[in-house]
Protein backbone atom coordinates (compact mmCIF):
# COMPACT_ATOMS: atom_id res chain seq x y z
CA UNK A 1 0.00 0.00 0.00
CA UNK A 2 1.19 3.08 -0.85
CA UNK A 3 1.78 5.67 2.23
CA UNK A 4 -1.42 8.05 1.30
CA UNK A 5 -3.75 5.52 0.63
CA UNK A 6 -3.45 4.78 4.27
CA UNK A 7 -5.23 8.75 5.34
CA UNK A 8 -6.93 8.64 1.80
CA UNK A 9 -9.62 9.71 3.42
CA UNK A 10 -8.37 12.83 4.66
CA UNK A 11 -7.79 13.66 1.56
CA UNK A 12 -10.40 16.73 0.78
CA UNK A 13 -9.18 17.95 4.84
CA UNK A 14 -6.02 18.25 3.88
CA UNK A 15 -6.90 19.69 0.69
CA UNK A 16 -8.07 22.79 3.03
CA UNK A 17 -4.94 22.95 4.80
CA UNK A 18 -2.80 23.35 2.16
CA UNK A 19 -4.93 26.54 0.47
CA UNK A 20 -4.48 27.54 4.56
CA UNK A 21 -0.75 27.00 4.48
CA UNK A 22 -0.42 28.90 0.89
CA UNK A 23 -2.28 31.76 2.65
CA UNK A 24 -0.18 31.49 5.59
CA UNK A 25 3.42 31.97 4.00
CA UNK A 26 2.10 35.05 2.14
CA UNK A 27 3.17 38.27 3.31
CA UNK A 28 3.10 42.07 1.96
CA UNK A 29 6.98 41.52 1.10
CA UNK A 30 7.35 39.53 -1.99
CA UNK A 31 10.33 38.30 -1.95
CA UNK A 32 9.05 36.45 1.99
CA UNK A 33 6.24 35.09 0.15
CA UNK A 34 8.04 33.51 -2.92
CA UNK A 35 10.26 31.90 -0.11
CA UNK A 36 7.98 30.36 1.46
CA UNK A 37 5.87 29.52 -1.40
CA UNK A 38 8.95 27.76 -3.19
CA UNK A 39 9.56 25.70 -0.23
CA UNK A 40 6.09 24.68 0.01
CA UNK A 41 5.40 24.03 -3.56
CA UNK A 42 8.36 21.81 -3.23
CA UNK A 43 6.06 18.86 -1.83
CA UNK A 44 6.91 17.60 1.83
CA UNK A 45 4.66 14.48 2.98
CA UNK A 46 3.17 16.88 5.25
CA UNK A 47 3.10 14.22 8.13
CA UNK A 48 2.57 16.28 10.88
CA UNK A 49 -0.77 18.04 10.06
CA UNK A 50 -1.65 13.86 9.62
CA UNK A 51 -0.62 13.63 13.18
CA UNK A 52 -3.10 16.66 13.89
CA UNK A 53 -6.29 15.56 12.25
CA UNK A 54 -5.79 12.55 13.25
CA UNK A 55 -5.47 13.50 16.96
CA UNK A 56 -7.79 15.55 16.96
CA UNK A 57 -10.63 13.49 16.14
CA UNK A 58 -10.42 11.40 19.17
CA UNK A 59 -12.59 14.54 20.04
CA UNK A 60 -14.49 17.40 18.63
CA UNK A 61 -13.06 17.46 15.35
CA UNK A 62 -14.14 20.81 13.45
CA UNK A 63 -11.88 21.17 10.27
CA UNK A 64 -11.88 24.64 10.51
CA UNK A 65 -10.64 25.11 13.59
CA UNK A 66 -8.28 22.41 13.63
CA UNK A 67 -6.45 23.35 9.98
CA UNK A 68 -4.91 26.46 12.01
CA UNK A 69 -3.35 24.05 14.22
CA UNK A 70 -2.07 21.67 11.14
CA UNK A 71 -0.50 24.96 9.84
CA UNK A 72 1.12 26.11 12.89
CA UNK A 73 2.50 22.62 12.68
CA UNK A 74 3.59 22.59 9.41
CA UNK A 75 5.05 26.08 9.92
CA UNK A 76 7.36 25.41 12.36
CA UNK A 77 8.31 22.12 10.86
CA UNK A 78 9.46 24.34 7.48
CA UNK A 79 10.89 27.15 9.63
CA UNK A 80 13.33 24.23 11.27
CA UNK A 81 14.12 23.15 7.68
CA UNK A 82 14.74 26.96 6.28
CA UNK A 83 17.44 27.41 9.03
CA UNK A 84 18.80 23.76 9.14
CA UNK A 85 19.89 24.17 5.32
CA UNK A 86 21.60 27.24 6.38
CA UNK A 87 23.64 25.44 8.93
CA UNK A 88 24.04 22.54 6.73
CA UNK A 89 25.01 24.25 3.86
CA UNK A 90 22.48 22.37 1.59
CA UNK A 91 21.96 22.91 -1.64
CA UNK A 92 19.04 20.81 -2.24
CA UNK A 93 15.77 20.12 -0.60
CA UNK A 94 12.60 18.37 -1.72
CA UNK A 95 14.09 18.14 -4.57
CA UNK A 96 14.51 21.97 -5.14
CA UNK A 97 16.72 24.46 -4.26
CA UNK A 98 16.94 25.39 -1.36
CA UNK A 99 16.37 28.88 -0.28
CA UNK A 100 19.90 29.83 0.96
CA UNK A 101 20.99 28.58 -2.63
CA UNK A 102 18.32 30.27 -4.73
CA UNK A 103 18.28 33.28 -2.66
CA UNK A 104 20.82 33.59 0.02
CA UNK A 105 21.99 32.99 4.31
CA UNK A 106 20.36 35.79 5.54
CA UNK A 107 16.96 35.59 3.49
CA UNK A 108 16.50 32.13 4.56
CA UNK A 109 17.45 33.00 8.14
CA UNK A 110 14.51 35.61 7.79
CA UNK A 111 11.91 33.27 5.89
CA UNK A 112 12.77 30.86 8.58
CA UNK A 113 12.18 33.22 11.22
CA UNK A 114 8.88 34.57 9.14
CA UNK A 115 7.44 31.26 8.95
CA UNK A 116 8.27 30.79 12.85
CA UNK A 117 6.24 33.86 13.44
CA UNK A 118 3.43 33.35 11.50
CA UNK A 119 3.09 29.66 13.45
CA UNK A 120 3.01 31.58 16.81
CA UNK A 121 0.45 33.78 15.03
CA UNK A 122 -2.15 31.64 14.11
CA UNK A 123 -2.12 28.96 16.73
CA UNK A 124 -3.13 32.02 19.19
CA UNK A 125 -6.31 31.86 16.73
CA UNK A 126 -6.64 28.65 19.12
CA UNK A 127 -8.30 29.89 22.83
CA UNK A 128 -6.43 27.13 24.67
CA UNK A 129 -3.82 28.17 26.86
CA UNK A 130 -2.70 24.78 26.88
CA UNK A 131 -1.89 24.41 23.07
CA UNK A 132 0.21 27.90 23.14
CA UNK A 133 2.59 26.72 26.06
CA UNK A 134 3.26 23.03 24.42
CA UNK A 135 4.41 24.89 21.35
CA UNK A 136 6.10 27.37 22.60
CA UNK A 137 8.32 24.63 24.48
CA UNK A 138 8.42 22.56 21.40
CA UNK A 139 10.47 25.09 19.59
CA UNK A 140 12.78 25.73 22.75
CA UNK A 141 13.49 22.39 22.17
CA UNK A 142 13.90 22.14 18.58
CA UNK A 143 16.07 25.28 18.72
CA UNK A 144 17.92 23.25 21.56
CA UNK A 145 18.34 20.29 18.97
CA UNK A 146 19.71 21.88 16.45
CA UNK A 147 22.31 24.10 18.24
CA UNK A 148 23.77 20.62 19.81
CA UNK A 149 24.01 19.30 16.16
CA UNK A 150 26.22 22.31 14.69
CA UNK A 151 28.26 21.94 18.46
CA UNK A 152 28.68 18.83 17.57
CA UNK A 153 29.62 18.30 13.69
CA UNK A 154 32.71 16.43 12.84
CA UNK A 155 32.56 14.93 16.46
CA UNK A 156 33.39 11.55 16.44
CA UNK A 157 33.37 10.97 20.41
CA UNK A 158 29.61 11.00 20.75
CA UNK A 159 27.42 8.01 22.02
CA UNK A 160 24.05 7.08 21.44
CA UNK A 161 22.82 8.83 24.74
CA UNK A 162 23.69 12.04 23.00
CA UNK A 163 22.52 11.59 19.24
CA UNK A 164 19.36 10.12 21.12
CA UNK A 165 18.98 13.16 22.84
CA UNK A 166 19.56 15.24 19.65
CA UNK A 167 16.83 13.77 17.80
CA UNK A 168 14.31 13.55 20.52
CA UNK A 169 14.76 17.47 20.33
CA UNK A 170 15.20 18.14 16.65
CA UNK A 171 12.68 15.79 15.44
CA UNK A 172 10.85 13.68 18.01
CA UNK A 173 9.03 16.75 19.62
CA UNK A 174 7.18 17.93 17.32
CA UNK A 175 5.62 15.01 15.83
CA UNK A 176 4.73 14.06 19.38
CA UNK A 177 3.20 18.42 19.65
CA UNK A 178 1.79 17.47 16.25
CA UNK A 179 -0.59 14.80 17.97
CA UNK A 180 -0.89 16.42 21.70
CA UNK A 181 -2.35 19.64 20.27
CA UNK A 182 -4.14 18.37 17.50
CA UNK A 183 -5.77 16.19 20.17
CA UNK A 184 -6.06 19.37 23.03
CA UNK A 185 -7.50 21.47 20.29
CA UNK A 186 -10.72 19.41 20.23
CA UNK A 187 -11.00 18.73 23.67
CA UNK A 188 -9.71 15.03 24.27
CA UNK A 189 -9.54 14.18 27.55
CA UNK A 190 -6.21 14.42 29.46
CA UNK A 191 -4.93 10.61 29.44
CA UNK A 192 -5.72 10.53 25.87
CA UNK A 193 -3.94 13.31 24.57
CA UNK A 194 -0.87 12.65 26.91
CA UNK A 195 -1.08 9.28 25.28
CA UNK A 196 -1.03 10.65 21.78
CA UNK A 197 1.79 12.65 22.81
CA UNK A 198 4.06 9.61 23.76
CA UNK A 199 2.88 7.96 20.59
CA UNK A 200 3.64 10.82 18.31
CA UNK A 201 6.96 10.92 20.61
CA UNK A 202 7.88 7.43 19.75
CA UNK A 203 7.58 7.45 16.12
CA UNK A 204 9.08 10.79 15.99
CA UNK A 205 12.11 8.88 16.97
CA UNK A 206 11.72 6.28 14.95
CA UNK A 207 11.03 8.82 11.58
CA UNK A 208 14.04 10.44 12.36
CA UNK A 209 16.27 7.26 12.64
CA UNK A 210 14.50 6.05 9.33
CA UNK A 211 15.65 9.16 7.84
CA UNK A 212 19.40 9.23 8.94
CA UNK A 213 19.19 5.40 7.44
CA UNK A 214 17.63 6.78 4.78
CA UNK A 215 20.68 9.53 3.97
CA UNK A 216 22.78 6.07 3.30
CA UNK A 217 20.46 3.56 1.37
CA UNK A 218 18.60 6.11 -0.53
CA UNK A 219 18.97 7.62 -3.59
CA UNK A 220 19.11 11.07 -4.77
CA UNK A 221 15.91 10.70 -6.59
CA UNK A 222 14.10 9.27 -3.69
CA UNK A 223 16.19 11.90 -0.94
CA UNK A 224 15.41 15.14 -3.29
CA UNK A 225 19.42 15.65 -1.80
CA UNK A 226 22.28 13.79 -2.69
CA UNK A 227 22.88 10.49 -0.82
CA UNK A 228 25.65 10.66 1.80
CA UNK A 229 25.06 14.43 2.75
CA UNK A 230 24.52 13.47 6.54
CA UNK A 231 28.46 12.38 7.04
CA UNK A 232 29.78 14.59 4.57
CA UNK A 233 28.39 17.78 6.27
CA UNK A 234 29.37 16.02 9.56
CA UNK A 235 26.19 15.01 11.18
CA UNK A 236 27.21 11.85 12.85
CA UNK A 237 23.68 9.51 12.69
CA UNK A 238 23.03 6.29 14.41
CA UNK A 239 24.59 4.07 11.47
CA UNK A 240 27.91 5.99 11.21
CA UNK A 241 28.12 5.40 15.38
CA UNK A 242 27.51 1.90 14.66
CA UNK A 243 29.73 1.16 12.23
CA UNK A 244 32.14 2.78 14.41
CA UNK A 245 32.22 0.18 16.68
CA UNK A 246 34.38 -1.50 13.76
CA UNK A 247 38.46 -0.08 15.02
CA UNK A 248 39.02 0.32 10.87
CA UNK A 249 36.01 1.26 9.45
CA UNK A 250 35.97 4.10 12.43
CA UNK A 251 39.58 5.18 11.60
CA UNK A 252 38.24 5.54 7.83
CA UNK A 253 35.15 7.69 9.15
CA UNK A 254 37.19 9.39 11.24
CA UNK A 255 38.93 10.86 8.36
CA UNK A 256 35.90 12.96 7.29
CA UNK A 257 36.41 16.51 7.70
CA UNK A 258 35.33 20.28 6.19
CA UNK A 259 37.45 19.40 2.81
CA UNK A 260 35.91 15.78 1.98
CA UNK A 261 34.66 15.75 -1.46
CA UNK A 262 31.39 14.44 -2.71
CA UNK A 263 33.94 11.69 -3.88
CA UNK A 264 36.00 10.93 -1.37
CA UNK A 265 33.42 10.14 0.82
CA UNK A 266 31.47 7.11 -1.57
CA UNK A 267 33.68 4.54 -0.33
CA UNK A 268 33.03 5.16 3.24
CA UNK A 269 29.28 5.62 2.61
CA UNK A 270 29.40 1.91 1.46
CA UNK A 271 31.65 0.63 4.08
CA UNK A 272 28.93 2.15 6.16
CA UNK A 273 25.96 0.16 4.57
CA UNK A 274 27.84 -3.30 4.07
CA UNK A 275 28.48 -3.00 8.00
CA UNK A 276 25.52 -4.22 9.60
CA UNK A 277 24.52 -0.54 11.25
CA UNK A 278 21.98 -0.19 9.08
CA UNK A 279 20.24 -3.97 9.89
CA UNK A 280 21.02 -2.46 13.81
CA UNK A 281 19.53 0.45 13.07
CA UNK A 282 16.29 -0.53 11.62
CA UNK A 283 16.16 -3.19 14.78
CA UNK A 284 16.41 0.42 16.92
CA UNK A 285 13.68 1.93 14.73
CA UNK A 286 11.54 -0.78 15.14
CA UNK A 287 11.42 -0.81 19.19
CA UNK A 288 11.02 2.64 19.03
CA UNK A 289 7.66 1.71 16.52
CA UNK A 290 6.49 -0.90 19.16
CA UNK A 291 6.82 1.28 21.92
CA UNK A 292 4.46 3.15 19.89
CA UNK A 293 1.65 1.26 19.49
CA UNK A 294 1.75 -0.21 22.97
CA UNK A 295 1.33 3.61 24.44
CA UNK A 296 -1.71 3.92 22.47
CA UNK A 297 -3.62 0.13 22.35
CA UNK A 298 -5.52 1.37 25.48
CA UNK A 299 -7.55 4.22 23.20
CA UNK A 300 -10.67 3.35 21.93
CA UNK A 301 -10.90 1.09 18.42
CA UNK A 302 -11.66 3.65 15.98
CA UNK A 303 -10.51 4.70 12.50
CA UNK A 304 -8.58 7.40 13.76
CA UNK A 305 -6.76 4.53 15.51
CA UNK A 306 -6.52 2.17 13.34
CA UNK A 307 -4.93 4.83 10.70
CA UNK A 308 -1.92 6.00 13.49
CA UNK A 309 -0.95 2.57 13.76
CA UNK A 310 -0.92 1.40 10.03
CA UNK A 311 1.06 4.64 9.74
CA UNK A 312 3.24 3.87 12.84
CA UNK A 313 4.04 0.90 10.72
CA UNK A 314 4.87 2.37 7.84
CA UNK A 315 7.30 4.34 8.54
CA UNK A 316 9.23 1.68 9.74
CA UNK A 317 9.50 -0.01 5.70
CA UNK A 318 9.35 3.89 4.56
CA UNK A 319 11.95 4.44 1.65
CA UNK A 320 11.44 8.11 0.94
C1 LIG B 1 12.67 15.97 7.32
O1 LIG B 1 11.36 15.83 7.68
C2 LIG B 1 13.49 16.21 8.51
C3 LIG B 1 13.22 15.30 9.61
C4 LIG B 1 12.79 15.73 10.73
C5 LIG B 1 13.45 13.86 9.45
P1 LIG B 1 10.31 15.25 6.66
O2 LIG B 1 10.85 13.97 6.11
O3 LIG B 1 8.98 15.15 7.32
O4 LIG B 1 10.31 16.34 5.55
P2 LIG B 1 9.22 16.72 4.46
O5 LIG B 1 8.33 17.72 5.09
O6 LIG B 1 8.49 15.49 4.04
O7 LIG B 1 10.03 17.33 3.34
C1 LIG C 1 15.90 17.35 10.63
O1 LIG C 1 17.04 16.72 10.57
C2 LIG C 1 16.01 18.82 10.71
C3 LIG C 1 15.18 19.43 11.71
C4 LIG C 1 14.45 18.79 12.56
C5 LIG C 1 15.22 20.88 11.76
P1 LIG C 1 17.85 16.42 9.27
O2 LIG C 1 19.04 17.26 9.22
O3 LIG C 1 18.04 14.93 9.23
O4 LIG C 1 16.88 16.82 8.10
P2 LIG C 1 17.20 16.65 6.59
O5 LIG C 1 17.77 15.27 6.43
O6 LIG C 1 18.16 17.72 6.27
O7 LIG C 1 15.88 16.76 5.93
MG1 LIG D 1 19.78 18.50 7.49
MG1 LIG E 1 18.30 13.83 7.39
Amino acid sequence: MKFKAIYSFLEQDLNIVERELEKSVWSNDPLLSDAGLHLLQAGGKRIRPVFVLLSAMFGQYDIDKIKKVAVALELIHMASLVHDDVIDDAELRRGKATIKSKWDNQIAMYTGDYLFARSLQIITEIEKPLAHQILAKTIVEVVLGEIEQIKDKYNYEQNFRTYLRRIKRKTALLIATSCQIGAVAADVQEEWHKRLFWFGYYVGVSYQIIDDILDFTSTEEELGKPVGSDLLQGNITLPVLIAMRDPSLKEQIMKVNEQTTPTEIKPIIEAVKSSGAIKESIALSDRYLQKSLEVIAPLPKSKMKTTLIQIAKYIGKRKF
